[in-house]
């Protein structure tokens, strides 16, 4: 019988980890776990109870430590349910994914959410995604990928997105505000990004999203067929 792998899935906003993630699990038959579908999920709560991050971090804190977590696949696809509900509409709004970056700032918000993370992968078969999945949450995982693109190229991406709905923004404007965030999310004290020493770093520029899955499931079988049990 083939070894179900626990796979971490780490880098930065922009290097394409949730369409590379989500086709991975689906080509190995494995569970995906977008893990910044918690945090989103936290920042919709703490706005619905008109929480803000400066006053009340140990009230939204405690929901961390509270809330209960399924990914459960629906006829559109893989959900995120908290407390039974389907929050996956409201995780994508973009208010609420604005609100989810100083809510996974709270250090008290990330250590709450650790037990929840590491439960949601302790069978194996999972791809988790995320910014801390290989040094934090998994540190033992049995494959760590960090996939990046350089600056250009995640910038190009995300403009590329943009411009339909709002043909006003420039490349050289998402390039600098892309720059800010990189250098908020690599210096900041709590949980920076960072490539675990162990991770495979995978840098996308020029591979089509195949491609990038493609490579991931290769790496991922020869690893199943090493830890055959
Ligand atoms: O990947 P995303 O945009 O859905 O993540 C939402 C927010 O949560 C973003 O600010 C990064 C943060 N996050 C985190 O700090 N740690 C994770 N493991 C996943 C996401």
């Amino acid at each position: 019988m083939k070894a179900k792998l626990r796979i971490a899935i780490d880098g930065p906003a922009g290097a394409g980890k949730s369409s590379a993630a989500r086709g991975l699990a689906q080509r190995l038959g494995y569970v995906y776990i977008d893990t910044g579908a918690i945090y989103r999920a936290l920042a919709w709560r703490a706005i619905q109870q008109g929480l803000d991050v400066e006053r009340h971090a140990e009230a939204i804190a405690d929901i961390a430590g509270r809330m209960q977590v399924e990914f459960r696949g629906t006829d559109g696809g893989q959900h995120i349910f908290v407390d039974g509900e389907d929050l996956e509409r409201q995780v994508r709004l973009p208010e609420v994914g604005a609100m989810s970056s100083p809510v996974s700032a709270i250090p008290l918000v990330r250590q709450n959410l650790l037990q929840l993370q590491r439960d949601l992968a302790a069978g194996g078969g999972v791809v988790m995604e995320g910014r801390d999945i290989g040094t934090v949450v998994l540190p033992d995982a049995e494959m760590k990928v960090f996939l990046t693109a350089t600056a250009e190229e995640r910038a190009r991406r995300r403009f590329e997105q943009l411009k339909g709905d709002h043909p006003e923004v420039t490349f050289e404007q998402v390039l600098a505000e892309q720059e800010e965030r990189d250098r908020r999310d690599s210096s900041r004290a709590v949980a920076p990004l960072r490539k675990a020493d162990d991770a495979h770093e995978l840098v996308t520029d020029g591979m089509s999203l195949d491609e990038v899955i493609d490579r991931l499931a290769r790496m991922a079988r020869g690893m199943e067929s090493d830890a055959d049990v």
